[in-house]
């Protein structure tokens, strides 16, 4: 009987490996292990000698178990070492660049339009999406029931019609000036909402609004800076710009502003002296607008324009459909999306890599 039990017990001593002493364990405690034979002799024996044998083999049987289960967390402990040891990560390793991911043409173009005006000395301003009635309209200068407002196509979020999504950035204009006295220079750039759907309109869309109002600002400075900021963007110094007549209650005068384009073998490009684009709508600030915001209108005046983000983008980067810029397509964005290290900067370019995919 011992030399069984320090013959087993060798062995297990010496396996290095759980599956060997496995086999062990099958061999000596397994239904026809040599100690479960050993057990089964009992039954010849006298019961004196059962008793002596029998209580040999259950100190035996446990002394085994007890060999076996140790070596067992011992070799376990040394396979996650060894595991633990050759699945290290080399955390100073320098990475590679994320390649997957794109930015999206609206966040680019709009880090390219906070840019050029951030040169130009404009303060970034920001407002809700979701407005009330008297910064939306009624501040500026919608009176109530006015055919004006109808043009919005206004999402109203409740019965009483004081809590909209915005329309249009201008609400972000009378939040400005009941704020902060001039002289102001902000663009604010969000979004708004508008109940429309085609190929150049979706409900929700993007607009960088512009005011600047001081003493003596007048129509000649919006033109100079809509006229810099157009050569800036479009990356090309052959811009020119058409102020056309028109109607928004807030400003007075109002324009709408065409920007000179050619669109030639169906390519469409910003240059002077061909044909027309409609960009943007600007004016002076309506005077009522003015003393709706607490300033006197004697004493200040000043320019505002709102442009579409979305819009812009289109028209830079030759982008077809404006549904296609929130249907979330990974295909679309490998695309027309731009690669996230290149940050647009003024002396580097705006659009520097524009174009090159990898
Ligand atoms: N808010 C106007 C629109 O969305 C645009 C605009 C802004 C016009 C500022 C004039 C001055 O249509």
């Amino acid at each position: 009987m011992d030399n069984l039990i320090n013959d087993i017990l060798n062995k297990i001593e010496q396996t290095s490996d759980l599956i060997a002493l496995d086999e062990i364990r099958v061999s000596a405690l397994g239904k026809k292990g040599t100690l479960t034979e050993q057990m089964k002799t009992l039954g010849t024996m006298s019961p004196e000698e059962r008793k002596i044998a029998g209580q040999a083999l259950n100190v035996a049987k446990e002394k085994i178990a007890k060999a076996l289960d140790e070596k067992k967390q011992l070799l376990e402990k040394l396979e996650l070492d060894k595991r633990l040891a050759t699945e290290t990560i080399d955390v100073s390793m320098p990475v590679r660049p994320v390649i997957e991911g794109r930015i999206h043409p609206v966040s680019q173009v709009m880090e390219e339009i906070l840019t050029i005006f951030a040169q130009m000395g404009f303060d970034l301003a920001e407002g809700p999406d979701i407005e009330d009635d008297w910064h939306c309209f009624e501040a500026l200068n919608f009176p109530k029931n006015h055919p004006a407002r109808q043009m919005q196509a206004t999402f109203f979020m409740d019965e009483t019609g004081d809590t909209v999504l915005r329309t249009h950035t201008s609400p972000v204009q009378i939040r400005t000036m009941e704020n902060k006295k001039p002289p102001i220079r902000i663009v604010a750039p969000g979004r708004t909402y508008r109940c429309d759907y085609d190929m150049t309109h979706t409900p929700m869309f993007h607009q960088i609004e512009g005011l600047v109002i001081d003493k003596s600002t007048n129509m000649g400075h919006l033109k100079g800076c809509l006229l810099e900021f157009m050569k800036k963007f479009f990356e090309t110094d052959d811009v020119s710009l058409r102020f056309r007549p028109s109607f928004f209650p807030f400003t007075e005068p109002s324009a709408e502003c065409d920007v000179g384009c050619s669109r030639e073998n169906g390519e469409f490009k910003i240059e002077s002296g061909k044909g027309w684009m409609e960009l943007l709508g600007c004016g002076m600030v309506h005077p009522n607008v003015i003393k709706n915001c607490g300033l006197d209108p004697e004493e200040y005046q000043g320019f505002a324009f709102g442009v579409g983000i979305d819009r812009l983008a289109m028209l830079k980067y030759g982008i077809p459909d404006l549904r296609s810029f929130f249907e979330g397509d990974m295909r679309w964005m490998k695309h027309y999306g731009f690669l996230p290290l290149d940050v647009p900067t003024v002396t580097s370019g705006l659009s520097f890599n524009a174009g090159v995919k990898k």
